[in-house]
């Protein structure tokens, strides 16, 4: 009998959740729970109906919580659909110009020129450096630590893109740019009474002398190192960033778009990630007996060494766990979109204007599409492997043209890093230990997830 066709004892574990409205909030209120955890806003309707509407400090909003309507907007009428001024007002600060931010024919350009970057030949070129942060995260636990989930991942993927983005740049020091980072991600991430206004596009958007410092920090970090990858030519990812040229025209990104597109990949490239592993490892410590089959899976193909970045297809319920994790907590929560023609999603009349919140949140629980929503059971994926097709109500990474660029290598790194903790350390998280999940840009625990790490002999 293989790890994975153990048979199932998972203990019933329903994870922390944000509770649905009730539908008879006043609108103040709804808006009040909205503005401090955009995932508590969403009614009853949200979660039974496909699209709901309502009207909000004069802006129609449509929530979106089925993949046939998803699709539609981000696929098949992706045209009509630019993201939404909430999503430019977050990211303008720190990454204007890079492809997160950029619309249209831009878009289009900068996508065929930064695809390519992210195809195999890169992951298994980056498998070296995640396998020696990951070896450098083990060497760093002791024999029985206490760590801090969030932190200790967060330190993990930093590390990692760290490696790839900044080698051995001179006049960079991770530790405080990791600090930046993080401080720079907080200020801009945190929701603002003026976000919810209809003001016009590119309306500025204030943030903290902290936050902003931080920002400029970290774009004067992505300056030097493209000045210094220009001066030494290298084939890691910032070489392959200022090297790649538009198939079309052959020219490369302009110095601007290529120091945002730097930016963006730190900001959007390592708190997704490290939020992947820590719920993750939360789950897996408060089910043990799926910790165990996780543990007898890895230990069966990957006794000792390192995890190859190839691994997928040798760890199916280590996969399963990396989906159940990131369809409970999808780092990126909610996507919005404006309504740039008028047209029709779901029969409704969607008029020019209109702002449309996929919530991807509320889809990956809504009875229609999942059995039992709110239980831990990473089971449901190795038994229905179509919840994981394309179409399906699972999409952590987006969907349509502008589906994550990267999810190819964040599954890897996730699946590298899962597979080499559980193998080497058990994992134990107090049974009191229930964090409210809290959408800031990304979906966190609050307040930290403390645990012990347990080197396994
Ligand atoms: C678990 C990890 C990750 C998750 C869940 C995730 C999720 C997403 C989602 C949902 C989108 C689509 C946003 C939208 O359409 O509005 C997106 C886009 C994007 N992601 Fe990721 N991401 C992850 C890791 C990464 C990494 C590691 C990088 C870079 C190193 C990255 C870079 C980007 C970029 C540049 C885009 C914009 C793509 C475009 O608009 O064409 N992401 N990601």
């Amino acid at each position: 009998m293989t790890a994975n066709m153990a048979p199932k004892m998972s203990e019933a574990f329903t994870p922390p959740y944000a509770p649905a409205l009730t539908g008879k909030e006043s609108f103040s209120y709804a808006m009040w729970k909205f503005m401090r955890n955009p995932i508590e806003g969403f009614g009853p309707r949200a979660y039974s109906q496909d699209i709901t509407t309502a009207n909000s400090l004069g802006v129609r909003l449509h929530v979106i919580t089925a993949p046939e309507l998803m699709h539609d907007v981000l696929s098949r009428q992706a045209e009509k659909f630019p993201k939404a001024p909430i999503d430019g007002r977050i990211f303008s600060t720190a990454m204007k110009e890079g492809l997160l931010s950029v619309e249209g024919g831009q878009w289009k350009r900068q996508r065929r020129v930064l695809a390519p970057i992210f195809r195999p030949a890169l992951l298994s070129a980056m498998a070296p450096m995640i396998t020696q942060s990951i070896e450098a995260f083990t060497s760093r636990i002791g024999q029985g630590a206490q760590v801090e989930l969030r932190e200790a991942m967060s330190d993990l993927t930093f590390d990692v893109l760290a490696k790839a983005l900044l080698g051995n740049a001179e006049g960079v020091e991770r530790a405080s740019l990791h600090k930046a980072m993080q401080r720079g991600l907080d200020s801009v991430g945190t929701i603002r009474p003026d976000d919810l206004l209809p003001l016009p596009k590119g309306t500025p958007r204030p943030i903290s002398p902290a936050g902003y410092l931080a920002i400029r920090r970290v774009k004067k970090a992505a300056d030097t190192l493209i000045a210094q990858r220009k001066r030494h030519p290298q084939d890691d990812l910032v070489g392959l960033l200022t090297g790649a040229t538009d198939p079309h025209s052959g020219k490369p990104l302009s110095a601007r778009e290529q120091r945002d597109n730097l930016t963006g990949f730190f900001i959007a490239g390592h708190e997704t990630t490290a939020l992947t592993l820590c719920w993750a490892l939360y789950l897996l410590g408060r089910v043990p007996t799926i910790q165990e089959r996780v543990l007898s899976e890895v230990k069966a193909a990957y006794p000792g060494g390192a995890i190859p970045h190839d691994c997928l297809s040798n760890l199916p319920l280590t996969r399963a766990v990396i989906d159940e994790t990131q369809r409970l907590f999808p780092p990126a929560a909610l996507m919005g979109r404006q309504c740039a023609q008028d047209t029709q999603i779901g029969g409704r009349d969607i008029v020019k204007g209109d702002i449309l919140t996929l919530a991807i949140y509320v889809m990956h629980r809504r009875e229609a599409f999942w059995s039992k929503p709110k239980l831990f059971d990473p089971d449901r994926f190795l038994e229905n492997p179509s919840l994981n097709a394309k179409g399906s109500a699972f999409m952590p990474f987006g969907g349509g043209p502008r589906i994550c660029v990267a999810a190819g290598f964040a599954r890897m790194e996730a699946m590298m890093a899962l597979a080499t903790i559980i193998r080497d350390f058990k994992v134990e998280v107090a049974d009191n230990v229930y964090p409210r999940p809290k959408l800031t840009v990304t979906l966190r625990p609050e307040g930290g997830i403390p645990a012990r790490l347990t080197r396994r002999n």
